[in-house]
């Protein structure tokens, strides 16, 4: 069984152009009687804040020691939302650019997850190395003013590169990356966006 987890960071609905792609991924391989499919919809409420307890906690865990009181709370709290995440063998992640990088909720979602013991380890000698290997991801990522090639007054790119190297920090090798960035003036959009929904369904085939 292949357990995908779709985590979706557009709070759009039916408007979000990356929920569509990522829901013509899921429409491809929801049918097989080999994946079990979990939609982590960011915006729906469950997700954990990570605040001065969660962030005391953390550091102690670091120094090697155990979390008390609120601490403990705030911890069990993560380990619960990085339990989710860990149960999930590949990962669909639909994300728009939001102000030249990531929707807010989907670094709360990285704060929360990323802890020592979980999805990274750490070796004072060696640095960090990533716990979630063997994994695999596809991202679907959005934009509608910056793009490949355009000057840098249409905007610079911290979404594909954050999430790529948080992936890699976290293990996961295996990453394919669609981007969908049709330009606010192009005449070209329904094009392009046939093709990101061909290279979802590609995609879709290699789970
Ligand atoms: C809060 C917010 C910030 C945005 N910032 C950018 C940006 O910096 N660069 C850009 O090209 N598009 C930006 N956009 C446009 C979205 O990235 C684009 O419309 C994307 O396709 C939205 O994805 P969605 O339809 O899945 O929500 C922004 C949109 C919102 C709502």
């Amino acid at each position: 069984m292949t357990r995908l987890l779709h985590i979706s960071a557009s709070p759009r609905g039916q408007a979000s152009e990356s929920l569509s792609l990522a829901e013509a991924y899921v429409a491809a391989v929801a049918g097989r009687p080999d994946v079990e499919v979990d939609h982590w919809d960011l915006w729906d409420g469950s997700l954990p804040g990570f605040g001065p307890d969660a962030a005391a906690a953390k550091m102690a865990v670091f120094a090697g020691e155990e979390p008390e009181g609120d601490a403990a709370a705030a911890w069990q709290r993560a380990i619960a939302a990085f339990t989710r995440l860990d149960a999930a063998d590949a990962y669909l992640l639909s994300v728009p650019m939001w102000n030249g990088s990531i929707p807010y909720v989907l670094k709360q979602l990285i704060d929360v997850v990323s802890q020592p013991g979980m999805l990274f380890g750490f070796d004072p000698e060696a640095g960090y190395s990533g716990l979630l290997a063997g994994k695999k991801a596809v991202l679907v990522l959005t934009s509608a003013v910056y793009g490949e090639g355009r000057p840098t007054s249409f905007g610079i790119d911290f979404q594909r590169p954050y999430l790529e190297w948080w992936l890699d920090w976290a293990g996961v090798e295996d990453v394919t990356t669609i981007e969908f960035r049709p330009n606010l003036v192009t005449d070209q959009v329904d094009l392009v966006r046939a093709a990101a929904f061909d290279e979802l369904r590609e995609a879709a085939l290699k789970l």
